[in-house]
């Protein structure tokens, strides 16, 4: 049976609102030396919490709030927040807007995830019970809804190309999403198919926020474009290279258990193409794979074969290709601080995986 919405104690309006936050210590390895740079980004990103913290909350019943603070409290790197005020340096980062927008990105993404683990049957988000798992499955997709909706109100403040981004950009997750739901076509390329959820699912938001942090700074729209089109690419790399870490990442730095992917069966890039490869050295492990879920007493063969396939090192390059792309991008901007952290992130995401 589901437990009851009111199950917790409200456990996010009012609290005291870190300024350490993870997006504040990542900017300070991004772009080191840049002290009125990062002192910038250091009380922008505090502002966009408080706003996060009080705008998903405001005039609701405190059980309410519980419900949809939860996962806000349980923590999150504030990645796209960050490419909101990142985005944003390239016109006025202390415009009317910025901070809301910030917080926009963060909503979405927040419910989001109250959907996905509904979806997946996740137990823990962010080191803590999933919303889920807390409050019962009806109540979490209301949750999500409710995050999207006081979302939808804050861009309605800023006026309709905030809208209009924030309007596109949910579709788009929403539309990734289902095509991950109903797999590839009968037609359709797997890993084609791949591509188009990854940009719904992950790419999409990433775009929007540093867009929309462009536009509410009034930046030029050549560079707002430029801004989403890094946003695209780098969300790209950012989902294979999450796909890496399943294969690659030694237990506890991701916090989730190695090959868990692979266990569940899920369509990662390196399996996709591990399926496809020719090459005879993959033979036994595209045969490990055909099967769909790799059974736990073939899991450690799998990984080993993996470590050394043709296949791991291909969704390498594809994920470095698609950083070089996100680079380019970049090309044209002026050489503020934000573009060096920019380009540093795209180093960040390839490290993650080395
Ligand atoms: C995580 O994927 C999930 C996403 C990045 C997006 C999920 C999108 C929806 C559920 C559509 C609904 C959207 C809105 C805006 C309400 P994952 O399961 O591959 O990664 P994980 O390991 O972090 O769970
Ligand atoms: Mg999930």
């Amino acid at each position: 049976m589901e437990a009851a919405v009111g199950a917790g104690s409200n456990n996010g309006a009012g609290t005291s609102v870190s300024t350490d936050l993870p997006a504040a210590r990542l900017i300070a390895r991004l772009a080191p030396g840049e002290p009125e740079f990062e002192s910038r980004m250091r009380e922008s990103l505090a502002r966009a919490e408080k706003w996060l913290q009080a705008t998903a909350q405001e005039a609701l019943d405190p059980r309410v709030a519980a419900l949809i603070g939860h996962l806000a409290d349980a923590g999150g790197k504030r990645l796209r927040p960050l490419l909101v005020l990142l985005g944003a340096e390239f016109g006025d980062p202390w415009a009317d807007g910025v901070t809301q927008a910030a917080t926009i990105a963060e909503l979405v993404h927040i419910a989001s995830l109250y959907h996905d683990d509904v979806m997946d049957g996740a137990a823990t988000r962010h080191g803590v019970p999933s919303v889920h798992a807390r409050f019962g499955e009806r109540a979490a997709v209301l949750g999500g809804d409710l995050l999207l909706a006081r979302a939808a109100q804050l861009a309605a403040d800023l006026g309709p190309a905030a809208v209009h981004l924030n309007a596109r950009t949910a579709g788009r997750l929403v539309a990734g999403q289902l095509r991950e739901l109903a797999g590839p076509g009968p037609d359709e390329d797997p890993v084609t198919h791949y591509f188009h959820v990854a940009a719904g699912k992950t790419a999409a938001l990433l775009a929007m926020s540093l867009g929309i942090g462009a536009v509410q700074a009034g930046a030029p729209a050549p560079a707002a474009a430029a801004l989403t089109e890094y946003g695209e690419q780098l969300g790209i790399a950012f989902q294979i290279a999450d796909d890496l870490l399943d294969l690659k990442s030694p237990a506890g730095v991701t916090g989730k258990e190695r090959g868990k992917d692979l266990l569940a069966g899920v369509a990662s890039l390196p399996v996709l193409l591990a399926r496809e490869s020719t090459d005879p050295d993959d033979a036994e492990l595209c045969a490990l794979l055909a099967a769909g879920p790799v059974p736990p007493a073939a899991l450690p063969r799998a990984l080993e074969l993996f470590e050394r396939s043709a296949a791991l090192a291909e969704a390498e390059a594809v994920m470095q290709r698609r950083l070089e792309r996100a680079r380019t991008a970049l090309g044209a901007l002026p050489a503020l601080p934000a573009r060096r952290a920019l380009l540093a992130l795209c180093d960040y995401v390839a490290l993650r995986t080395s």
